[in-house]
């Protein structure tokens, strides 16, 4: 095994793009060593395409160069590990260029826009994996320390087994009609709307909580609002505004998923409701550190969801941070992230979602999109 294992120096980083992903992770990237024990790391480059606001991002943010052409950056022996918060449409390209050029790869969510692109990233992951290069999707949402719990709590069996999960992901960025195009309106550059963007979270979710693997999907896709003021004029929106879908999984349970960027007074409910043969969880990262939890252990005229904060040093990653009921936020799950795949790097291991279980996503977001053309016919995978 070559490389990262038995590395000394500073792992240097770079990250490509540096507006809402590039800000979040850099400043996972900035503060992750103070309060984990990781390898240590050093923020060399930020890659933008405008030189004057990448130079600028970089100086905030704490990265000592910034550059324009990903292509050098990911060719220099000061880069071991590349970052990427690009848009979809450019995940497969970069990381399948910095994964052959030895570099370990982080890439936003979802894997990829199509299929072809992620099959062609697993196939680069596991070819890099085998000359030690590791590799990651970033599904954030894993290492919200309440969901890393929940799935404790699963995988102990205090839900007993698991029959239904709800998972719903309602935003309301595009609420308004007059709300401009962007590049995550048009399936060219995005794949598909509030499907790829939050479906992505939600059913990464259901897999992760569950330990288990989507066999059967029904889907059904809508778009609200048709056509938006673009740069030249009005234009027509090619993705979906909300999605909805009924997922079987292997072990036996069914899970509903639900998420719209259209849903009015919702900023960001990714809302999680398990329940099992022996209890039930819900969470909803409005308040991330908040899980409830019904003991079906106790008796039935005591029951009822209790309030766990989930700030204890027990609780996954918290000990970390400050004393108990001194909350952390959204932007500590990419800390977490971060703190994860530096270990992973470390010790030589796949670090986990694995490129290949962003495929699985892919999969199934692929049989949404499949069945909601045809009727919300079921879609078995
Ligand atoms: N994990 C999460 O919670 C979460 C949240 C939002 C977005 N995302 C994902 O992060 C990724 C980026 O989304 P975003 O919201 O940060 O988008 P954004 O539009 O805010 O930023 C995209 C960045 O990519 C840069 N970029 C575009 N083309 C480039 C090129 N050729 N070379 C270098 N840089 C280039 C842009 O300059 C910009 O800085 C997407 O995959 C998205 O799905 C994840």
């Amino acid at each position: 095994m070559s490389g990262a294992h038995e590395q000394k120096a500073p792992l240097g980083v770079a990250a490509i793009g540096y507006a809402f992903m590039g800000k979040a992770h850099s400043q996972a990237w900035r503060n992750v060593a103070a309060y984990f024990d990781v390898p240590a790391v050093e923020q060399r480059v930020l890659v933008g395409r405008d030189s004057e606001q990448v130079a600028e991002a970089a100086a905030r943010y704490g990265w000592a160069e910034s550059a324009t052409d990903w292509r050098e950056v990911i060719a220099r022996d000061d880069v071991q590990i590349v970052d990427i918060c690009a848009p979809g449409w450019l995940h497969a390209e970069i990381a399948i260029a910095a994964l052959e050029a030895g570099k370990h790869v982080l890439v936003e969510k979802p894997l990829a826009n199509s299929m072809a692109e992620s099959e062609r990233m697993v196939a680069a992951a596991q070819a890099a994996r085998a000359r030690g290069v590791q590799s990651m999707v970033g599904f954030n949402y894993r290492r919200v320390p309440a969901l890393a719990f929940a799935k404790q709590l699963i995988a102990d069996g205090r839900l007993g087994a698991v029959r239904e999960v709800r998972a719903s992901y309602l935003q309301d960025w595009l609420a308004d009609e007059d709300s401009p195009m962007t590049w995550r309106l048009r399936k060219e550059t995005a794949g598909s709307g509030a499907l790829g963007d939050i479906a992505s979270h939600a059913i990464d979710q259901v897999q992760f909580l569950l330990g288990d693997t989507v066999t059967e999907v029904s889907g059904r896709l809508h778009t609200f609002v048709g056509q938006r003021p673009g740069p030249s004029g009005v234009e027509d929106v090619t993705v979906d505004d909300a999605a909805w879908a009924t997922l079987s999984l292997a072990g036996g349970a069914v899970a509903s998923v639900e998420v719209s960027r259209v849903a009015l007074g919702r900023k960001n409910s990714l809302r999680i409701e398990v329940y099992g043969s022996a209890g039930a969880l819900t969470f909803d990262l409005e308040r991330l550190n908040e899980l409830e939890f019904l003991d079906g252990a106790v008796p039935v005229a005591e029951q009822g969801f209790r309030r766990i904060v989930v700030t204890e040093p027990e609780h996954p990653y918290v000990g970390a941070w400050w004393p108990q009921g001194h909350v952390i936020g959204w932007e500590h799950t990419f800390t977490h992230q971060i703190r994860d795949f530096l270990l992973a790097i470390r010790d030589g291991a796949a670090p986990s979602p694995s490129f290949e279980e962003g495929l699985q996503v892919q999969r199934v977001l692929a049989a949404v999109e499949e069945s909601a053309a045809a009727k919300s016919t079921i879609v078995q995978l």
